[in-house]
């Protein structure tokens, strides 16, 4: 059990050489592979997680549970951080880590382990939620422990080490990618003023190639989830791999982001969220017609708050789940439809109805049939001003 570890694979450099860095520690090292819609070829990444010297591979697919209890959360909270990300690297991490804790359970392992690197936010994410979940677990980051520095002292020990590992398809970043979008960053993005290059995207077109012509797609909500695309019911996970797919033909989702990191430091790092915008400028819409505005207005807190909790690591915190209470409380009435219309790099809502809709079209209209009565608005404008008057 001391020397059993769970650890986190994801079949990349890092992670490759974390499992024969723990193995030659004397660790039975489980190398646990979660599912998350990053793509790539798991057998294959197998193969290598046991030629790294991993005792057993476990592979989870976790795109359901994360789609609806993660990422669908954090949209019906309306959750963006500074602005401009949408945070799937930072939603992916509570659901792994609580993978690797019950597989831990599972394995009767004492540890879990992670590739992260130590200036990241991505370590603090993993070991808060292996805390909160599992405080007796030991928890290893190899990569702030050894004294490899570089890429290259790493390509070094796995090529002594005899691990298959395939160093010529470096992308010249570091990539995150799961099915609610991808974190692009390093390489020339380290500079802030050079302006990304097209190479660096993978998930949209470059919206000056994109259709000239636009592209319609209606999305339904019930209770603030979606539920169908184009009158047609669908799953979660495959309502957002459709839109990523219609989306990033259209160049939608790009993002280009300074951000204050957890530890301190600010980076660069440009995002890419096609179906991840398109859905959160709907929910934004059809909130805005069933939601009155105190409500709304107290809302937009939360949502500063909620995508902090999320981008801190905090998910499986008391306040997390205090404000889940409110969230969902706040979503009975956002049921609907809303059109967005595609069309080279923007996804702008043009249609939206809902049978719970505030707007009324009597009280709006400045056309004949105009029920607001303008003869309270000279007596409320003198009370409301009143404190004003010298
Ligand atoms: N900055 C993002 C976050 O902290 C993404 C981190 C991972 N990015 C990457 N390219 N590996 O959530």
């Amino acid at each position: 059990m001391d020397k059993k570890v769970v650890l986190a694979y994801s079949g990349g450099l890092d992670t490759s050489v974390a499992v024969r860095w723990l193995a030659d520690r004397g660790y039975e090292v489980i190398a646990y592979m979660a599912d998350v819609g990053q793509g790539g070829d798991f057998k294959k990444l197998k193969k290598r997680a046991l030629s790294a010297g991993a005792v057993k591979v476990v592979i989870e697919d976790l795109k359901k549970e994360f789609a609806e209890d993660f990422v669908f959360q954090s949209l019906k909270a309306g959750a963006v951080y500074e602005s401009g990300y949408l945070l799937a690297t930072a939603l992916s991490r509570p659901i792994i880590a609580k993978g690797l804790v019950e597989t831990a359970r599972k394995e009767k392992a004492g540890a879990v382990g992670h590739g992260c690197t130590g200036k990241g936010n991505d370590q603090v994410r993993f070991e808060v939620t292996v805390m909160a979940l599992a405080p007796d677990l030991k928890i290893i980051a190899p990569l702030r422990e050894w004294n490899m520095y570089s890429r290259g002292e790493e390509i070094e020990y796995a090529r002594e080490k005899n691990i298959d590992i395939d160093v010529t398809k470096k992308s010249p970043y570091s990539l995150d990618q799961n099915i609610w979008g991808i974190s692009i960053e390093c390489g020339v993005l380290e500079d802030p003023w050079n302006e990304p290059p097209q190479d660096a995207y993978r998930m949209t077109q470059d919206p000056k190639k994109a259709p000239n012509k636009a592209t319609y797609v209606e999305i339904e909500f019930k209770k603030g989830c979606p539920v169908a695309l184009n009158n047609k019911k669908c799953g979660a996970v495959e309502i957002i791999t459709k839109l990523n797919e219609i989306g990033g033909k259209n160049g939608i989702g790009r993002t280009d982001l300074v951000e204050n990191r957890l530890v301190g430091i600010k980076s660069r790092e440009i995002y890419e969220a096609p179906a991840g915008w398109i859905l959160h400028n709907s929910h934004k819409e059809l909130e805005a017609l069933v939601l009155d505005r105190e409500l709304l207005h107290f809302k937009q807190g939360v949502s500063l708050k909620y995508a902090e909790l999320v981008y801190y690591g905090l998910w499986f915190t008391p306040l997390k789940r205090a404000l889940d209470g409110f969230i969902d409380k706040t979503q009975v009435k956002v049921s609907g439809t809303v059109k967005v219309k595609l069309l080279k790099g923007t996804a702008s809502v043009v249609s939206r109805k809902s049978p719970h809709s505030l707007y009324k079209k009597e009280m709006a209209t400045y056309d004949p049939g105009d029920k607001f009565d303008r003869t309270v608005a000279e007596g409320f404008i003198k009370v409301w001003g009143m404190p004003y008057k010298k």
